[in-house]
């Protein structure tokens, strides 16, 4: 089932996400519609705050991003109550969008590797390095389970540029050719 996406402006995407445990009602279901949703909208990621969960569980499909970066290729996960243990190497930066702030992309700083301790689909935990692109894409979607959007992570006169685009999508003024949620209280 595709689900509406909650876009910026909506309070939960400002929220801690909650840790689950395995017994969470149709986990598997919901895994599978998160998925299907990013697909839809043309996403390589999606968190659960994002369809209006605020659960600790992102979805990720690195996949279209293979002709430019080898380490896509095959990259299709599920990671439950992840948290960071660690970054290194160098910041770079990569032009990121966000399918709860749709048409903004921009150029986004972050480190280039994170060691991650999650749990998979089937409630195993794990513990892992990731780098390049994978990286990239984990940053981006833990963001959304501590309350951040990419675009509190840009400079002061880049989100001062945005600052009428990020109104109108926040009163839902804004073109998306997927479903979607506003906050309509705003409006
Ligand atoms: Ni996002």
């Amino acid at each position: 089932m595709i689900l509406p996406i909650v876009a910026l402006g909506n309070p939960i995407l400002r929220e801690t996400a909650s840790e689950i445990n395995k017994n969470y009602p149709d986990l598997h279901q919901l895994i599978e519609d998160m998925f299907e949703t990013m697909y839809a909208a043309e996403g390589v990621g999606l968190a659960a705050p994002q369809i209006n969960l605020s659960i600790r569980l992102f979805v990720i499909d690195a996949n279209p991003f293979t002709e430019y970066y080898p380490e896509a290729n095959g990259f299709k996960r599920t990671f439950i109550n992840p948290q960071i243990i660690e970054t290194d190497g160098e910041e770079w930066f990569f032009n990121e969008g966000c399918l709860s702030v749709p048409d903004v992309h921009e150029d986004v700083a972050r480190k280039s590797k994170v060691c991650l301790q999650y749990c998979d689909e089937n409630f195993e935990e794990k513990t892992e390095w990731f780098e390049g692109v994978q990286a990239r894409v984990i940053q981006h979607e833990y963001d959304h389970l501590e309350g951040k959007v990419f675009v509190d992570r840009l400079g002061n006169i880049t989100r001062l540029l945005l600052k009428k685009k990020l109104n109108d999508i926040k009163t839902g003024h804004v073109a998306h050719d997927y479903k979607m949620l506003f906050n309509k209280k705003l409006k």
